[in-house]
């Protein structure tokens, strides 16, 4: 079914424009990526999941009418990706690549794995920059004009405790757009990144907002507006940074929190973090299967 809010857009205004959303399959980016069916894009999803690929094209399908193509994908793994490319092209270019796809948790800094550090990193980071030279290279190749949307997180401009892998890849990553924005520009490339607040999803919700947290300080009294986001305004956003009304916009980061950022979120939450004994954090790991 059509989203039958109010649109500020024109029901073709992405038609013509074939996109990929890495981790479209879930969340945040499944909603972006409905946005941008509905307006006419040609939508490309990838992810580790098949079944969750698989799922939300279907659900596409019947409720929009539109085919969705799917590509099982780790990010991390460049070989993996440069396929995916390879395939995505052999029925045509794409012009935007919005890199989604990311790994978050809770956890003390100083007790981190390397394998947890860099199961994060590798994600955000390097997925993100895999996917952005791979596609950069094929536009620059061709004289193809493109745009790269790279979804950030507050913890990029201002550091966050307790998910510092998350806040360092994506604080790179943000230095990725704006350095690319000067590097690509002349060849019509633009790079653009969003950034936003707290928008509910069970991705994120099961790993950074257990009750311990939200208990002590609930995430509506540390946003300005008082609520949580709504997955259709994060959307529109996102249908504006990609579409020709935003032609002029490079190497930008545009925020959208509802003033949580300016509120300051690490506060209260940190310092009750701060006194969690260290039974909470245990139950924060995952449970290790028995061998
Ligand atoms: C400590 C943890 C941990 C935790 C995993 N690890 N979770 N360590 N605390 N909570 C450790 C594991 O023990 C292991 O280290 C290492 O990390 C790799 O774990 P795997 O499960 O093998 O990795 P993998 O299957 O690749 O999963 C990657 C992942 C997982 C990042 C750990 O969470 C994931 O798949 N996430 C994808 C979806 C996601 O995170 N969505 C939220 C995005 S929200 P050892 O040493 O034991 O082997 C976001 C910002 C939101 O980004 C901001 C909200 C306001
Ligand atoms: P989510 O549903 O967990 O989305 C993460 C997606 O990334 C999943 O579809 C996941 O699919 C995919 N993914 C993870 N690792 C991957 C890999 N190695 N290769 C390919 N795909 C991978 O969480 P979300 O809340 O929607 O987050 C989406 C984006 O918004 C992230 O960039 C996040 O940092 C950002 N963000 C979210 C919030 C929020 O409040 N929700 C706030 C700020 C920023 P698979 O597991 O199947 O691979």
């Amino acid at each position: 079914m059509t989203d039958t809010r109010m649109s500020m857009y024109r029901s073709d205004l992405l038609s013509g424009k074939r996109i990929l959303i890495t981790g479209g399959g879930t969340g945040l980016g499944k909603s972006i990526g409905k946005r941008y069916v509905e307006l006419g894009a040609d939508l490309v999803i990838c992810g580790r999941r098949r079944e969750v690929l698989e799922q939300t094209a279907k659900e596409f399908k019947d409720t929009l009418g539109v085919t969705v193509e799917t590509h099982v994908c780790d990010v991390r793994d460049a070989k993996t990706v440069e396929s995916m490319m390879d395939a995505i092209w052999a029925t045509g270019p794409l012009d935007v690549l919005l890199n989604n796809a990311a790994g978050n948790f809770l956890a003390r800094t100083e007790r981190l794995s390397t394998r947890a550090f860099d199961a994060v990193v590798d994600i955000v980071l390097k997925g993100s920059a895999y996917c952005t030279m791979d596609v950069g290279r094929r536009w620059i190749d061709a004289g193809h004009k493109g745009t790269v949307m790279q979804i950030l997180t507050q913890s990029a401009m201002t550091g966050m405790p307790f998910t510092v892998p998350s806040a360092m890849a994506k604080a790179g990553a943000l230095a990725m757009i704006r350095s690319l924005a000067v590097e690509w520009g002349p060849y019509g490339i633009r790079t653009v990144g969003v950034v936003p607040g707290p928008f509910p999803t069970e991705g994120a919700w099961s790993r950074l907002m257990p009750q311990e947290r939200i208990g002590q300080a609930p995430i509506e009294q540390g946003v300005a507006l008082r609520r949580v986001g709504e997955h259709h305004e994060l959307a529109d956003l996102c249908v504006y940074l990609i579409s020709e009304s935003a032609a002029f916009i490079t190497g930008e980061a545009v925020v959208i929190d509802g003033g949580r950022w300016l509120q300051g979120t690490a506060g209260a939450s940190a310092y009750n973090m701060q006194q969690w004994p260290d039974s909470t954090w245990e139950s924060l790991k995952p449970k290790k299967s028995k061998e």
